[in-house]
């Protein structure tokens, strides 16, 4: 039984197109739980590009299931997780220029500050998942540093053009959860996951939850944003 966790990072950006207060990524994130999504995820940029202090506050008081707050190790974010107490924080790379967050943390670069960093967060009562490619290398130092939970990084899946190429992709991601699963830590996958593409992850039970926004954000142009949602909780489900 898999579940899945909306980002509604994308509602904030249509928002923000125009400065204004509508749509609102709280709304949604209520929408996407009343049809079924297990989790809300939200990124905090230090730009505020998307979502804001705002939308963090209320999303904290109203989401009823699990709110997962992506952010970058840096002391502006953590004094606000400290605050603001997430269920789950989910570390992620941020660079200023990037349109989103391009590659895994680089976990093994700095190995000592992201175990103190995790251990911030866990001393507020905070789960602490990292965004990791998938590489048995970071994996490993993720455990040891003291993480609870990898989100494995699917971006290079997703953006596979030939059938070959997202066959090995996959094989990759199937043996890093291998990895992952054999540590005892908790798995997810996200990141340019669609409708189709997530099909393949039927293999991998291990997989607990499933970490998407931007194809459930553009399928809502078309079909509303309750019915994206259950028809993506309707695919993983028996996964
Ligand atoms: N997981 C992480 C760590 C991300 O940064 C993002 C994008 O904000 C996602 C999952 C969701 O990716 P997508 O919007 O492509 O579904």
């Amino acid at each position: 039984m898999a579940r899945l966790a909306v980002n509604v990072d994308h509602v904030a950006t249509v928002r923000q197109a125009r400065g204004i207060s509508e749509p609102d990524p709280v709304l949604a994130a209520g929408i996407a739980e009343l049809a079924g999504a297990e989790g809300i995820i939200c990124h905090l940029r230090e730009d505020r590009r998307h979502i804001n202090d705002r939308d963090l506050n209320l999303l904290r008081q109203t989401v009823k299931t699990k709110l997962n707050l992506e952010m970058a190790a840096v002391p502006e974010m953590i004094r606000i997780a400290r605050r603001v107490k997430p269920d789950l924080v989910t570390l992620v790379p941020e660079r200023r220029e990037e349109l989103t967050t391009e590659g895994g943390l680089d976990v093994r670069s700095n190995p000592d500050l992201y175990r103190k960093v995790i251990r911030q967060l866990k001393d507020k009562g905070i789960h602490v998942s990292l965004f990791l490619d998938p590489d048995p290398v970071q994996i490993e130092i993720g455990h040891h540093i003291g993480a609870d939970i990898v989100e494995l990084h699917t971006g290079h899946y997703s953006e596979a053009r030939k059938e070959s190429e997202a066959r090995e992709r996959f094989d990759r991601l199937a043996k890093a959860v291998d990895t992952a699963f054999s540590l005892d830590l908790r798995i997810s996958v996200g990141h340019g996951l669609n409708y189709v593409n997530v099909k393949r992850f039927r293999s991998l039970p291990r997989v607990e939850e499933y970490s998407i926004g931007h194809s459930i954000v553009t399928r809502a142009i078309y079909v509303g944003f309750e019915r994206a949602v259950r028809e993506m909780v309707d695919l993983i489900k028996d996964f």
